[in-house]
């Protein structure tokens, strides 16, 4: 009788330790879970494709960073006033918000590739907010000329943040292609 007490007794003590190791587990786990923005602007959907294929391999918020303005409906007219806005620097009010910011550790930054740099709408983005000490890892589409300046560009306006270099995307047919891969590559830890 006395043994099946002791029995008892070490079962009941390796089981409380056994949950407070899984308790602490769980907790590290927690803490490892980093929160992630997926954050884009995209004109005709291909920077917006890989975004979702982004969000599907890594989780987090999307984001569509969208601005005030519009562009014509005709294509050459629309390249000739995206070129303008490039060359005077043009940052129109963006008209989504992230829903605070600060609680973000990582941001993955996607725009397409616009006259071989990133667009306006992206720049506004990183000019309204503060990046400082978040860890980026931008996404470029393009149409043929891979990322130009984007990335150097990127960088250059993200004050502060912890930028990783990156591949870019062509917007012709294989805008999803490989992303797991990349992202395979990425320290998102
Ligand atoms: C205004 C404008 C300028 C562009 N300039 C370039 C360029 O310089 N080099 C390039 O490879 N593609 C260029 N493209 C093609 C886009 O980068 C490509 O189609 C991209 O995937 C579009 O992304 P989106 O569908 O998310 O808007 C340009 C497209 C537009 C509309």
């Amino acid at each position: 009788m006395k043994n099946f007490v002791w029995k008892i007794l070490v079962c009941s003590l390796v089981m409380v330790a056994g949950v407070d190791t899984y308790a602490q587990n769980a907790e590290v786990a927690m803490n490892n879970n980093k929160n992630i923005l997926i954050a884009y602007y995209s004109y005709s959907g291909n920077t917006k494709t890989v975004a979702e294929a982004i969000q599907k391999e890594v989780g987090g918020d999307l984001f569509e960073i969208k601005t005030e303005g519009e562009y014509p409906g005709e294509y050459r007219q629309m390249t000739l006033q995206a070129q303008k806005e490039i060359r005077e620097n043009y940052r129109p009010k963006l008209t989504t918000l992230v829903n605070d910011m600060a609680k973000y550790d990582i941001v993955f930054l996607g725009s397409p590739n616009w006259w071989g740099t990133i667009t306006p709408q992206v720049s506004s983005f990183l000019q309204t907010y503060d990046l400082n000490g978040k860890k980026v890892f931008p996404f470029i589409t393009h149409g043929g000329g891979g990322k130009q300046n984007t990335v150097a560009d990127m960088k250059a306006q993200c004050v502060g943040c912890v930028f990783e270099e990156t591949k870019a995307w062509s917007g012709y047919g294989d805008t999803v292609q490989g992303i797991g891969e990349w992202i395979k590559t990425l320290s998102i830890d």
